[in-house]
Formats: C-alpha cells, structure tokens, sequence
C-alpha cells in the first residue's frame, strides 16, 4: 500500500502514532516491543516526533528494543559520520530507551570478526521474537539498508560494497568522494523481509523515480525495494512530491 501525504511532517506523525501505539500496546501486554531502525534524512522527522511523544505525552521507551539496519565499515562510534551517533542525537539521548536494547552495527570490527558479528546480530533479532515494525527509507538506487543493487532476497546481515551512486549521497557529508566510505555492514534483506510490518518512508522529487520503480515495476534485485512487493503488512508512506510518478 501506498499512503500519500501532502507533507513529509503530516506523515512522520501518522507513522509516529503507529509506532506509539505498538510501543504502547506491548506496554500493556507487559511485553518488549522490537523496533527496526533506519538512518537518514528521511526518518528525521519520525524521530523528533517520536521524541515529542516522548516528552509532553509519557511514551516511554523503556519497553524498546531496537536494532539499526546499518553502519559504515570502518566507522568509529564516536565519529561525527556515524550512525551511532546520528541514532543518540536524533533520538536515543531524548528518550527513555535503556541503552543495552540498542543495537547498532558495530562499524570497528576487524574483517575477520564481521561475519561471525553479522550472525550473531541476526541470533540477537530472533532471541528477541523477530523485527516487530521495520523502518526504511529509500536510496536512489532502490537500495533497503544498504543492501544495494544485485542483492538477493535471501541475503543475510553482511559487509557490502557501497554503490557508487550511494558514495556519491553520502559524499557530501563526508566533504568529498575519497573520505566516502566503501564498505558497510548491512542487516540482510531476509531479516527485513521478516519484520512483521514494515513502513518506508520516502520524501521529495529526487524519490519519485525509484519510488514508482519499486512500486509499480516488476519484483528484481536490481530494485531491492521492490522485493517488499511480497510483504504483506508493508507500506510506502510518501510525501506528493515522491508520490508524483506514480500512476
Ligand atoms: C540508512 C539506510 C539507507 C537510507 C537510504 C535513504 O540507515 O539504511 O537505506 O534509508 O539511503 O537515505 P535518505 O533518507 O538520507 O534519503
């Protein structure tokens, strides 16, 4: 399903509501509520929503378990790029969470470390009772995490190549294509698939390609994005602008 809205922050609330709501309803069954994370711009607004829910209405997040799609390999947490630290500024240093039930891909492993890391990554999420709600955003590739372009449904929690056009995006905030990463750790397309519900978050014009692609074109791994096509309980939740290509 695709939701259209005619603002990314009217949209970034009605999802903030579902995702209260889960977190509420597992309060009450006295159970954990398992989130799946992204980075980005895109769930920025989620996130300060979130976080005002949070503050001025008692939703507390000490019943959360999160664990973040990805991170950039190598990446100290205490950089300026990393998704640690996006995770704690956007969200995590304004909430309740406690912070052994957050999960972040760890970016400083040694190579010969990350394999046996990503399995257990995947060994913490089903301990856990699986990925209640996923979040996702979009890259302009098509990619979900960064499982980019040529991945495979069934991919697992890995080190991946950056596409180029990823490294491109990015290279901005890294000031410049060399500083770029090349590598990061990425939670499988399988996990993601297994998420019991899941919601991509898609904003502006510079999406509406893909997000038409992903939405309207055939199932291929050279769209991972559209592979969600076979989820049952996804939705694309889009701003008019990202919304424009589709038919
Ligand atoms: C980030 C992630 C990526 C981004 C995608 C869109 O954790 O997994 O797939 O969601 O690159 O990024 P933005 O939202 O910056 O356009």
């Amino acid at each position: 399903n695709t939701h259209v809205f005619n603002n990314s922050l009217d949209a970034s609330k009605e999802v903030a509501a579902e995702v209260a709501s889960l977190i509420r309803e597992k309060q009450a069954q006295q159970k954990m509520c398992v989130l799946g994370l992204a980075t980005g711009s895109s769930p920025k607004s989620l996130y300060a929503e979130l976080v005002r829910l949070h503050k001025e209405e008692n939703l507390s997040f000490k019943n959360v378990i999160s664990f973040n799609l990805d991170e950039y390999y190598p990446m100290k947490a205490e950089s300026i790029h990393s998704y640690v630290r996006f995770m704690n500024e956007q969200l995590f240093d304004h909430v309740d969470i406690n912070a052994e039930n957050v999960h972040i891909p760890d970016g400083t492993l040694s190579k010969q470390e990350i394999a046996e890391y990503c399995n257990s990554y995947e060994s913490k999420i089903e301990e856990m009772g699986g990925i209640d709600l996923q979040i996702l955003g979009i890259g302009g590739n098509g990619h979900i995490g960064f499982n980019e372009s040529g991945s495979l449904q069934n991919s697992k929690t890995r080190l991946v190549a950056l596409d180029h056009s990823t490294r491109i995006a990015a290279s901005k905030d890294f000031k410049g294509l060399k500083n770029t990463p090349r590598t990061a750790i990425t939670l499988g397309v399988s996990k993601i698939m297994e998420a019991r519900r899941v919601i991509l978050l898609a904003w502006g014009e510079a999406k509406s390609a893909i997000v038409r692609k992903a939405v309207e074109e055939e199932f291929t791994n050279q769209v991972p994005a559209s592979f969600l096509q076979e989820h049952n309980a996804v939705d694309f939740v889009v701003d008019k602008e990202a919304a424009s290509q589709l038919t």
